[in-house]
């Protein structure tokens, strides 16, 4: 098979890492992809939000499967538009992957259906989610409706931060038109987890359950990122939870979506708290998680094409999703100054080490630049190590991390530290 992977973050670097892999797969091709990818696949320059060029080369290139990664193609109806053309992609159509394009439809949905998630109201009006606002004493969370890539969402402690992030909204529209319609939710307590699932629409198989690091510094400390780092499996998840998750959150949504008339196949991410009542839906996003995804495929056992084979065909019952023993743990490293400003274009030093077996460095924000590899955006690259343990998984991956260096480089010490205490 020949297979087109859409995407040139960390999170595409592993999918083209793990599609490889597959004894089904006889080349990969990635538009754009990144200098760490162009390693593994043929890269072409096309834009991931540019459908009918995508569409143009997977039939030129006679593509067998396409994997969409970012959810802004996905939004966008990249989906659609292959489907309609007869050309095979594994992801959600425009309609279904509303489930992250709006908040306010994928907390409706959840209302509607009774699957467990914080209390929310949806406003379109300033003044009348202002006076809402005023009516509450504990924390809030203030959401940006639309697509705000993972910035859209503010958790205000006190009432005066809550009308702040109304008015960076819906004022000064920071968020753009995403902010236009708000959605104002309870602020759950507990453990936030990410747990991925793979759908035909139907039935589902859920893959190791991970934890994501959004704050840029150690101790869950400054503003949130798209992700500095990710170790899978939880242990907040043992095995009972985990079954309330398929059958309290994962199996009903599924369900709900396909009542409601838009079947979801593809990935579907729910980003979880467990809570004391159990577990609640915090989102859903529509596409693999970055930096997860490089946590949760270097573990798996069972290949992933095969998997998106099935859920493409209906057949995903017949699918058992094997994971390796021990843990994962991946390491972000980013560009001084992210998520604020950063520059670009610093030359990466010790890409070429000899990995010990399970390293894995998965690029980001990289290109290639004459003979180098430099940086290309705010998060650069991820290390990933797999172990017999986390605890192990965390020696080697830190172990590791001195041998890339780059002007201004900064990662997080404490990946998977709270987990170990
Ligand atoms: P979202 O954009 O919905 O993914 O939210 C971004 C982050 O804000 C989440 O990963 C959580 O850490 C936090 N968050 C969002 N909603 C809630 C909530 N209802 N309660 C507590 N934290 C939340
Ligand atoms: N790591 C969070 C996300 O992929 O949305």
């Amino acid at each position: 098979m020949k297979v087109f992977v859409i995407g040139g973050g960390g999170r595409e670097h592993t999918i083209v890492w793990k599609v490889k892999r597959s004894p089904l797969v006889n080349k990969v091709y990635c538009a754009p992809g990144n200098a760490g990818i162009m390693q593994d696949a043929e890269c072409v320059d096309i834009s991931v939000m540019d459908s009918e060029t995508l569409l143009k080369f997977a039939i030129k290139e006679k593509i067998d499967l396409t994997i969409v990664g970012p959810e802004a193609p996905l939004v966008n109806g990249i989906v659609d538009v292959f489907e309609e053309n007869g050309m095979a992609i594994f992801g959600p159509s425009q309609r279904a992957a509303g489930l992250e394009g709006s908040k306010a439809f994928c907390k409706n949905l959840l209302s509607k259906y009774e699957i467990p998630t914080a209390d929310y109201r949806v406003f379109k009006e300033y003044d009348a989610a202002r006076s809402f606002l005023l009516k509450q004493n504990g924390p809030v969370v203030v959401k940006a409706d639309g697509l705000a890539a993972g910035k859209g969402a503010l958790v205000c402690k006190s009432r005066e931060e809550s009308l702040v992030a109304l008015d960076k909204m819906m004022k000064k529209r920071e968020f753009g038109a995403a902010g236009d319609k708000v959605v104002i939710e309870e602020c759950l307590v507990g453990d936030e987890v990410s747990v991925m699932a793979i759908s035909d629409g139907e039935n589902f198989v859920t893959l190791l359950p991970s934890q994501d690091h959004k704050r840029i510094f150690d101790n869950n400390q400054g503003p949130n990122t798209g992700g500095m780092g990710a170790f899978a499996p939880t242990p907040h998840i043992p095995s009972d939870i985990m079954q309330r998750i398929e059958k309290e959150i994962i199996g009903p949504t599924i369900k709900a979506m396909a009542l409601d008339g838009f079947p979801y196949k593809g990935l579907l991410y729910a980003g979880l708290m467990i809570t004391r009542d159990g577990p609640k839906v915090i989102e859903y996003n529509v596409r693999f998680g970055d930096p997860e995804t490089q946590v949760v495929l270097p573990m798996a056992e069972s290949d992933l094409v095969e998997a998106i084979l099935a859920a493409r065909q209906g057949k995903l019952a017949d699918v058992k999703w094997v994971n390796k023993p021990g843990g994962a743990v991946c390491v972000v490293l980013a560009s001084g100054g992210y998520p604020g400003h950063f520059e670009k274009g610093k030359k990466i030093h010790g890409l070429d080490h000899q990995w010990d077996d399970g390293l894995y460095v998965f690029h980001a924000g990289t290109r290639r630049q004459g003979q180098d590899i430099v940086t290309n955006g705010g998060r650069v690259l991820g290390l990933t190590a797999v172990d017999t343990s986390i605890s192990r998984a965390v020696d080697k991956v830190y172990h590791a991390m001195k041998w890339i260096v780059f002007d201004g480089a900064y990662y997080r010490r404490d990946i998977a530290a709270r987990v170990l205490k």
